[in-house]
């Protein structure tokens, strides 16, 4: 078992923000059925980071298909590590953004005002995952 930690940057305009993130969410459902993948994409204004876990060649090849997708730059691995279970086994690949279930862990968790993960530890990070992984989701989708 692989988990691995990156973080980007977002270049997906306002207006194709909703149809962007349906298609990311699919794809990933899709592939990471198939490889055994699970995880966290937080998608936050224009803030992304994500957890992959899973074997260690289905997490590093569908690192290396996500880091060269043109929907988002400065990708920047921040941690990966082995041999301990999965955090995020119960979902796929959860998409989160903030929203009324979600805004006092973001709240909690905020640098300068908002989620900056550039400026958050890995552990962190990954805690502040585990935490919204345990929130319901609202009722309408984040996308
Ligand atoms: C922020 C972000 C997160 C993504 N997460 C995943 C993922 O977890 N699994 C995956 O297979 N593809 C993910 N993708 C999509 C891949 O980069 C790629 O577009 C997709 O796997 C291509 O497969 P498809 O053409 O069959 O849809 C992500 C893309 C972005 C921009």
């Amino acid at each position: 078992m692989l988990r691995l930690l990156y973080i980007s940057k977002s270049a997906i305009t306002a207006e194709r923000r909703l149809p962007e993130l349906r298609d990311i969410r699919q794809s990933a459902n899709r592939h990471n059925n198939i490889n055994g993948i699970t995880g966290m994409l937080i998608f936050e204004q224009d803030k992304i980071a994500q957890v992959l876990e899973g074997e260690r060649l289905a997490v590093t090849n569908t690192f290396g298909r996500i880091a060269r997708d043109d929907r988002h730059t400065d990708v920047e691995l921040l941690e990966v590590t082995s041999g301990h279970d999965r955090l995020f086994g119960a979902w796929g690949m959860r998409v989160v953004t903030a929203g009324p279930e979600n805004s006092l862990l973001f709240k909690r968790f905020a640098i300068d005002g908002g989620f900056r993960p550039e400026l958050m530890e890995a552990e962190t990070l990954v805690s502040l995952m585990v935490h919204l992984s345990r929130v319901q989701p609202s009722l309408k989708p984040a996308a």
